[in-house]
């Protein structure tokens, strides 16, 4: 396929995004207009001084000046404008359903009540379903630096707005905080009906994702690339059918991978393994799902197999109730069978 064919192709290919953190979807231009908004002062002076602050050598590099970007968000309005543009981007890059993130800890520490992030991101998703025709679902996550008590009492803020929320995951800092930490708060989780992942693998041992799998007993593992390093685990994951949320550009911003010729992913996929494709922080690391897509196909010679699996993954993958999966499968099958 020509560069061109590439994008025209998987541009159309339905598919979905399980791994974005709205706060990582914080544009600089977004964030001078709230910081000016809600007379916030950041520590820059324009556009491009931001973007030349994004060189990360890992992600503790990268989530310090995630936190520092967030704290321009104050109200219900700027969680609904941040929503939508992410949405906007998802439409026009062929995206039809979305599981996002969201920090709620990151809020609320600043003051900012639990109620105004869900009131603001549950309004960018109605619009964006009414608009779009994008549907998503939101994932609470943990703060994994911060103690099991914060995560237990940012659960007990969730439970009015119940309805709203699809899953917990765990986020942040993953060395020295291994999901074991939250084994409790995950479980009271579950018990709530809500569904639970945990980033495992990006820059933790196997035996984090070992923990996630055998002692939380994830519905998905965020990352994962370093399962690979023991064949036990992958072929664990493989018999299980575990959905994998890969993040191709995340993982060369972070330095979890030296060039994207040198990505797992489809060795993921040589070996069973349900690896989807994901932008993580797409403000930061330089891309959205599409870029993400089309810059790890060039990089890794893609098959349209593949480029098919990893979309069809991406829906079996989700939360979507049963039938939605098997109406967004068929989707997929009728892109394939016309292009
Ligand atoms: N890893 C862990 N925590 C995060 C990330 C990530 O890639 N993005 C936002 N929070
Ligand atoms: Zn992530």
């Amino acid at each position: 396929m020509t560069d061109t064919a590439l994008e025209t192709f998987v541009r159309g290919l339905p598919k979905a995004e399980l791994h974005m953190h709205i706060e990582g979807s914080l544009e600089p231009e977004l964030m001078f207009e709230l910081a000016e908004r809600n007379g916030v002062v950041l520590p820059f002076q324009s556009v491009d001084e931001i973007r030349a602050a994004y060189a990360f050598s890992n992600l503790q590099d990268f989530l310090d000046i995630y936190y520092q970007g967030a704290g321009v968000l104050l109200t219900a309005a700027d969680f609904k404008d941040l929503a939508l543009a992410y949405f906007r981007r998802l439409a026009a890059d062929g995206g039809t359903h979305a599981e996002i993130f969201f920090d709620p800890q990151t809020h609320t520490d600043r003051g900012v009540a639990f109620g105004t992030v869900i009131e603001g991101l549950t309004a960018g998703m109605a619009q964006a379903q009414a608009e779009l025709g994008v549907t998503a679902k939101l994932i609470l996550c943990f703060l994994r630096h911060l103690d099991e008590a914060a995560a237990f009492a940012t659960l007990e803020q969730a439970k009015p707005y119940l309805a709203q929320i699809a899953g917990v995951g765990l986020d942040s800092s993953e060395v020295g905080h291994p999901p074991a930490k939250f084994a409790r708060v995950l479980q009271a989780a579950r018990d709530l009906g809500l569904k639970v992942v945990a980033h495992a693998g990006e820059e933790g041992p196997p035996a984090y994702v070992w923990e996630a799998v055998d002692l939380i007993k994830v519905d998905r593992i965020d990352h994962g690339n370093r399962a690979l390093e023991d064949d036990c685990l992958t072929a664990r994951l493989v018999q299980d059918g575990v959905t994998l949320t890969v993040c191709p550009l995340s993982n060369l911003k972070l330095c979890g991978v030296s060039d994207l010729k040198h990505h797992p992913l489809k060795r993921m996929l040589k070996l069973g393994l349900k690896a989807t494709v994901n932008s993580d922080d797409p403000a930061y690391f330089g891309g959205y799902l599409l870029e993400n897509y089309l810059q790890t196909a060039q990089a890794l010679d893609l098959t349209r197999d593949e480029l098919a699996t990893l979309a069809r993954n991406s829906f079996t993958g989700s939360f979507l109730d049963d039938a939605e999966k098997a109406r967004r499968l068929a989707g997929i099958d009728a892109y394939l069978a016309s292009h």
